[in-house]
């Protein structure tokens, strides 16, 4: 008998979560609140502790009055507090010193024999990438990485490296200690109901694959638009630009659902590897005639939701000559029987008209109009539109014939809206973290996506690097729809 499969997961292994970074950020904002959340609705083991782990000198009360504000702040206090707080401690750690590892794993281990966690570990790196490499060699040479009878699983945030040659570096490193199904490398989008119902809705519809091809797909367009500018990332944003910072991950993500071929069976690996054969079958960018195939932008000052708003180089931590692209529009080719021909078409950009997450499928149109003499020969073609964000619905726009005694078609709507369905729905860090409980990687990265992804871009970003192309940088205005895309 399996579980009923629609129920709501909770995860039964137990286990130590380990939080290094847990006096940042990301640990207040997002992680803490996540693990309070699945504390309240029982999806954390029955067996468990959280360890924070930091440069930090502080005691365990002090840790734990730490997450309670941070609980409070997001609105997320679990009833049972104290019981909570009762498996909450605290590890200065410096990352450099394998001394500290050496301690932290003695701890670990006093903690199993407390709350009956078996030895498993989950290690959350809640730090700046240029500390991962260096935490994963020393947990590894502090026998952190060692599973027997247990596990022991890594997770890390995007970015993944900055080229393809610090993707294979960090590569390296992680896999110097821990083997490939102990890593979690998280990509948020992919823990979007939205973005997760792409496999179902081709897979489990007989009617799209029959369609689902350069036979009668005209063209794909993936849109990633937001409205927010930098905020406080210049540090990171300034050398990452649009096409480091969603392009390489969350782009090519989208990218691969849509145009993958179905795996036989609904597994991680087989999943990531119908993944891998798409990326490999990307069609190199033709670094000589970029300009008809990629658009580069940068946000001027304008006004966004009835606000002004600072151009890109006026924000605080961003250098005034800074020619880093916040927007680009790219289009890609498919080097495959599927989707010979067809141009998909990636637009992300920041400081937009609004914040839009959307794949549209536009298919052909109708080979022969029979009603050429009526209407002329163009008739709308119809198209399949899946928003991801923040409409969560999915729409396919058809002709019918307006009512009534004359002759003419209207485009109408087939539409289903996801929160007319759905209310059990987990936040992105939630799942992602019940996922490396339950040791599901369906939804992460793997190394050879990761590397192949770093390898279609790193050439585009190298070109684009160059002085004589620093005139492709075009600047919009904010709350535009972006500078004019590239003609063809
Ligand atoms: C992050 C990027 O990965 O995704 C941010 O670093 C971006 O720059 C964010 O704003 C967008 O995520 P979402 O879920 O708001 O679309």
């Amino acid at each position: 008998m399996h579980d009923d499969p629609c129920s709501r997961s909770a995860a039964k292994d137990p286990c130590v979560i380990v939080i290094f970074g847990a006096t940042g950020d990301l640990t207040a904002r997002k992680l803490f609140p996540a693990l309070c959340r699945l504390f309240q609705t029982e999806a954390l083991p029955e067996n468990f502790a959280v360890v924070g782990a930091s440069r930090t000198e502080l005691d365990h009360d002090a840790f734990r009055e730490r997450m309670k504000q941070a609980a409070e702040k997001a609105d997320a206090m679990p009833q049972a507090w104290d019981a909570l707080a009762s498996r909450l401690f605290y590890r200065p750690l410096r990352f450099d010193s394998p001394e500290d590892y050496r301690s932290l794993s003695e701890f670990l281990g006093e903690l199993d024999e407390r709350f009956e966690t078996a030895g498993n570990r989950m290690f959350y790196l809640a730090v700046p990438p240029a500390a991962y490499e260096e935490i994963a060699i020393n947990a590894g040479k502090a026998g952190l990485a060692e599973q027997q009878t247990s596990f022991s699983r890594i997770v890390i945030e995007k970015p993944f490296g900055h080229d393809l040659a610090s993707a294979q570096r960090l590569n390296t490193a992680l896999l110097g200690s821990f083997d490939e199904s102990q890593v979690f490398r998280i990509d948020h989008y992919l823990a979007k109901e939205t973005v997760q119902n792409m496999l179902m809705l081709r897979f489990a519809n007989a009617m799209f694959e029959p369609v689902w091809n350069r036979q009668f797909v005209e063209s794909v367009h993936i849109t990633a638009a937001e409205s927010v500018g930098v905020e406080h990332r210049a540090g990171y944003y300034d050398s990452a630009g649009v096409l480091r910072d969603m392009f390489q991950n969350h782009m090519m993500q989208l990218l691969s659902l849509v145009a993958m071929e179905p795996p036989s069976i609904y597994e991680a690996e087989r999943i990531r590897d119908e993944k891998t054969k798409l990326y490999r079958a990307l069609k190199p960018f033709p670094t000589e005639d970029i300009e008809s195939l990629l658009t580069l932008g940068q946000y001027a000052s304008g006004v966004v939701d009835g606000e002004k708003v600072p151009a890109y180089v006026d924000e605080p931590g961003v250098p005034a000559e800074s020619d880093t692209p916040t927007y680009a529009a790219m289009r890609v080719y498919i080097d495959n029987w599927r989707w010979q021909g067809v141009p998909f078409e990636l637009v992300s950009g920041k400081r937009m008209r609004e914040k839009r997450t959307r794949i549209e499928v536009r298919f052909k149109e109708v080979p022969c109009s029979m009603f050429r003499n009526i209407l002329g020969e163009h008739i709308t073609a119809n198209r399949l539109i899946i928003n991801i964000q923040p409409e969560e619905e999915v729409r396919l726009a058809f002709q019918a014939k307006v009512p009534g005694s004359g002759m003419c078609l209207r485009n109408v709507n087939m539409h289903f809206d996801y929160k007319d369905e759905h209310a059990d729905n987990l936040g992105a860090y939630e799942k992602v973290l019940l996922d490396v409980l339950l040791g599901d990687q369906t939804l992460f990265w793997r190394q050879d996506g990761v590397d192949l992804c770093w390898g279609f871009l790193t050439p585009v970003l190298m070109e684009c690097n160059c002085p004589e192309r620093r005139n492709m940088l075009k600047l919009y205005r904010a709350g535009s729809d972006g500078p004019e895309p590239a003609e063809c």
